[in-house]
């Protein structure tokens, strides 16, 4: 039997994140989750919040993990995870209402978070939302002691990983079709930035209904 992967950081952040979740994802029914990690965050918001439907996804190597912990529960609106290297996907169709995705612009390099913006721009479809969660540089400083020693921590283990610039963020957006709608402090010197996908003639959110 495989062991179930655990991140302790989930159980401390996902209250926070689901009160905004809650909110933000309140009219959306299709959830793509980027860099699910162990996938206890999918299952946490996707039993608290059971008008989603929730699809994980990461690179093949996190796959058991999720599929163990999946495998565990009898929830129906949490889907396994979907082989998603956003470096590797070119695209995806236009088929979520909103995308998460927590705790990955610090790691992944820069060029990757470049293609999960391309990507996120065209899978979610319009009017739907993009939520990020993590640490973020502010006007290029960073917003607390803590994080400057987690940058440098993240640095030496590997160069291109480190905490994103929110500026530079917001431009990926922009070219993306992408526009900031709201910014959420949250503990620990995180914050959930969320942008809305704009309106397009390809389509639109579902009602929610
Ligand atoms: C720090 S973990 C965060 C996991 C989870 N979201 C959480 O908050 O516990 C970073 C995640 O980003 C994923 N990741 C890194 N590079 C990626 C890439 N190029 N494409 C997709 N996911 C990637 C990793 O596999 C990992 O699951």
């Amino acid at each position: 039997m495989t062991r179930k992967p655990e991140a302790p950081a989930t159980d401390r952040n996902r209250d926070a994140i689901l009160e905004v979740l809650r909110v933000e994802f309140a009219q959306s029914r299709s959830v793509l989750e980027i860099g699910s990690g162990t996938g206890q965050h999918a299952l946490y918001f996707g039993r608290e919040m059971p008008w989603l439907e929730w699809q994980t996804s990461d690179r093949l190597e996190n796959h058991e993990g999720i599929n163990s912990w999946l495998a565990d529960s009898s929830l129906e609106n949490v889907c396994r995870p979907l082989n998603l290297d956003v470096e590797l996907v070119d695209d995806l169709p236009e088929s979520y209402d909103a995308v998460f995705s927590a705790n990955t612009a610090h790691i992944m390099s820069f060029a990757a978070v470049q293609c999960m913006f391309r990507i996120v721009g065209r899978c979610i479809f319009s009017g739907g939302r993009f939520c990020l969660y993590g640490p973020f540089n502010l006007d290029g400083k960073f917003t607390s002691d803590s994080n400057k020693a987690f940058d440098e921590s993240l640095k030496a283990r590997d160069p291109l990983m480190g905490i994103r610039d929110l500026d530079a963020l917001h431009r990926l957006a922009t070219e993306n079709g992408l526009t900031h709608a709201r910014s959420y402090a949250m503990p620990a010197n995180n914050m959930l930035i969320v942008w809305r996908r704009d309106e397009t003639s390809r389509g639109t959110q579902h009602d929610g209904a």
